[in-house]
């Protein structure tokens, strides 16, 4: 006999709770990443992300996903070139800088112009300087697929994100 599972078909979705989602999804531990990159107008731009991960090592492809409704959307959408700023274990109070909206969050960052002129956090665990490829719609978010142009890493221990909380390698910040 057919599970009921197995019958399931896409116009069935069923209705999933958002926070069961989180919930879920707060079970798979993930590094945390600042990309950044720069408005029409030159004003450096970055958001604290979780999504990223790779896809392809021939041609060296990584993604990302954005929320559509993000105020950072616009400048990630004009610019074609972006840096995945992989953040090292005392990085915290940067992940939670970059993930509220605001005029300034560079405020206080230190960073250099990198591929384009795009910032390159300083002291992060690792840079990966891109160029978009492709952006693909997902739902509430873009994902977007970069062709990693440089990149750069050091032996520094990576912040990581699980069940909704930050941590460092050892459970603890
Ligand atoms: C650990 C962590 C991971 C996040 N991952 C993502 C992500 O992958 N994509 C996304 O759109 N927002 C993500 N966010 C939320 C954004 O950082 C937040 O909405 C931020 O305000 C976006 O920048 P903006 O306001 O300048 O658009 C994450 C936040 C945290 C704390």
């Amino acid at each position: 006999m057919k599970s009921a599972e197995a019958s399931l078909a896409a116009d069935d979705a069923p209705f999933i709770d958002p926070a069961d989602l989180r919930n879920t999804l707060g079970c798979f531990a993930t590094g945390v990443a600042i990309v950044t990159t720069l408005s029409a107008n030159g004003r450096p731009v970055g958001m604290t992300i979780n999504s990223f991960n790779s896809v392809s090592m021939d041609p060296p492809l990584v993604l990302w996903s954005i929320a559509r409704k993000a105020p950072s959307y616009d400048a990630f959408h004009a610019n074609g070139s972006f840096v995945v700023n992989i953040l090292s274990e005392h990085q915290h109070e940067l992940c939670l800088q970059f993930s509220r909206p605001s005029e300034d969050k560079f405020a206080g960052v230190d960073f250099e112009p990198g591929l384009n002129g795009i910032p390159q956090l300083t002291g992060a665990a690792a840079h990966l300087e891109c160029m978009t490829h492709d952006r693909v719609e997902g739902g509430d978010h873009t994902i977007i697929i970069g062709r990693v142009m440089r990149l750069q890493a050091s032996d520094a221990m990576p912040l990581l994100f699980h069940r909704g909380i930050l941590r460092g390698f050892d459970g603890r910040i």
